[in-house]
C-alpha cells in the first residue's frame, strides 16, 4: 500500500463482509438491477479496470464480471489459465504485485484457497474469489439475494442443500453465521462441508445447522432446495465413483414433492442434467436457476462498487 492510501477491503469468503455490508450490498444491487431494466446509465466505475485470472473455466462468472464492469463504466481484462500461469511462469506474490500497478481491482479464480490468500496479500488493490477449491463467496452472495427477492424474506427460511459438501455448500455455512437460516445439509457420509467452517458456523449461533445422511430428510418442507454438480472443476478423475456415491441425491419431482409446496430450487450451474438434477425439476415451475445466474451480474457489480471506488 502507498502512503496517504486507505486500506483495501479484499472479499475472499463471505465473513469478510459484516452482515451491515452485505445489506448494502444488496440495497445498491436492487438499485443497479432496476437502471439495467430502465436503460438508465450508472457509470459508477468508470475508468477503472478489473483483471480477471482464470485457473479454471468459467462462463457465468467471467461474464458478469466483465459485462459488470463495461454497464459501470469501466473495463475488465480477462486472463486465461494459459496466459499468466500464476505460480508456474511467475509466482502469485509477483503476479499480484505486478498487476497491481495496472488494475483496479483482482477478480480470481483458483483451485487452491491459499492461491487466492497469497494474491490478497501481496496485491494493493481488492482481491475478489471467484472460486476457489474451498469457496464460492459470489455464488452465495448472489444467491440469497435471489431468495430474498423470491420469499420477500432472507431469515428463517429452511434451505435445504443437497448433495456434495463443495465450495457453494461451504460458502452457505459461512453466510449462516450472518444471517439466521436453517440450513439443512444432506449429504453423503465422507462428503461433509469443510469441518472447520462448519465449527464455526455453529459457533456464531445465529442459525440452526444440521447435516443428514437421507436427503428426503434433508428437503422435508423446505423453503429452498439447493443443488450443485457431484464433481467439481478439478475433480473429474473421481466423476465415476461420485456418480455412485450420489445417485440418491439426485434432486428430481419425487424429492421436490416432499418439500413445502411454494419451495424454490436452486442451482449455481453449470447443471449436469439427469444426474444431480433432472430436466422436470430444473425447467420446472419450481426452478429459479437462471433468475440465480442473472443475479451474479447485479450484486457483483454492488460489490466492486463497495470495494473499489
Ligand atoms: N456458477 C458459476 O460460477 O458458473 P461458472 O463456473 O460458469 O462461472
Ligand atoms: N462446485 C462447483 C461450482 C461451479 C460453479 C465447482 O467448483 O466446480
Amino acid at each position: 500500500m502507498r502512503k496517504g492510501e486507505a486500506v483495501k477491503k479484499d472479499f475472499l469468503a463471505i465473513t469478510d463482509l459484516t452482515r451491515a455490508e452485505i445489506e448494502a450490498v444488496y440495497e445498491l444491487a436492487a438499485e443497479l438491477k432496476q437502471k439495467v431494466k430502465k436503460g438508465e446509465a450508472h457509470p459508477l466505475l468508470a475508468g477503472k479496470t478489473l483483471g480477471m485470472i482464470f485457473q479454471k473455466p468459467s462462463a457465468r462468472t467471467r461474464v458478469s464480471f466483465e459485462v459488470g464492469m463495461v454497464q459501470l463504466g469501466g473495463h475488465a481484462v480477462y486472463l486465461a489459465p494459459t496466459d499468466i500461469q500464476m505460480g508456474k511462469r511467475e509466482s502469485t506474490a509477483d503476479i499480484a504485485r505486478v498487476l497491481s500497478r495496472y488494475v483496479d481491482g483482482l477478480m480470481a479464480r483458483v483451485f487452491a484457497h491459499e492461491d487466492v490468500l497469497q494474491l490478497a496479500a501481496y496485491a494493493s488493490v481488492p482481491v475478489v474469489n471467484g472460486l476457489s477449491d474451498l469457496l464460492h463467496p459470489c455464488q452465495v452472495l448472489s444467491d440469497l439475494f435471489t431468495i430474498g427477492e423470491h420469499k420477500g424474506k432472507m431469515e428463517g427460511l429452511t434451505i435445504a442443500w443437497v448433495g456434495d459438501g463443495n465450495n457453494v455448500a461451504n460458502s452457505w455455512l459461512n453466510m449462516a453465521s450472518r444471517f439466521a437460516l436453517n440450513l439443512r445439509l444432506g449429504v453423503p457420509e465422507g462428503y461433509d462441508p469443510d469441518p472447520e467452517i462448519l465449527s464455526s458456523a455453529k459457533k456464531a449461533g445465529l442459525s440452526e445447522i444440521e447435516i443428514v445422511r437421507d436427503p428426503r430428510e434433508a428437503v422435508k418442507d423446505a423453503d429452498v432446495i439447493y443443488t450443485d454438480v457431484w464433481a467439481s472443476m478439478g475433480q473429474e478423475a473421481e466423476a465415476e465413483k461420485r456418480r455412485a456415491v450420489f445417485r440418491p441425491y439426485q434432486v428430481n419431482s419425487e424429492l421436490v414433492a416432499l418439500a413445502k409446496p411454494d419451495v424454490v430450487v436452486m442451482h449455481c450451474l453449470p447443471a449436469h442434467r439427469g444426474d444431480e438434477i433432472t430436466d422436470e425439476v430444473m425447467d420446472g415451475p419450481h426452478s429459479i436457476v437462471f433468475d440465480q445466474a442473472e443475479n451474479r451480474l447485479h450484486v457483483q457489480k454492488a460489490l466492486l462498487v463497495k470495494l473499489m471506488s
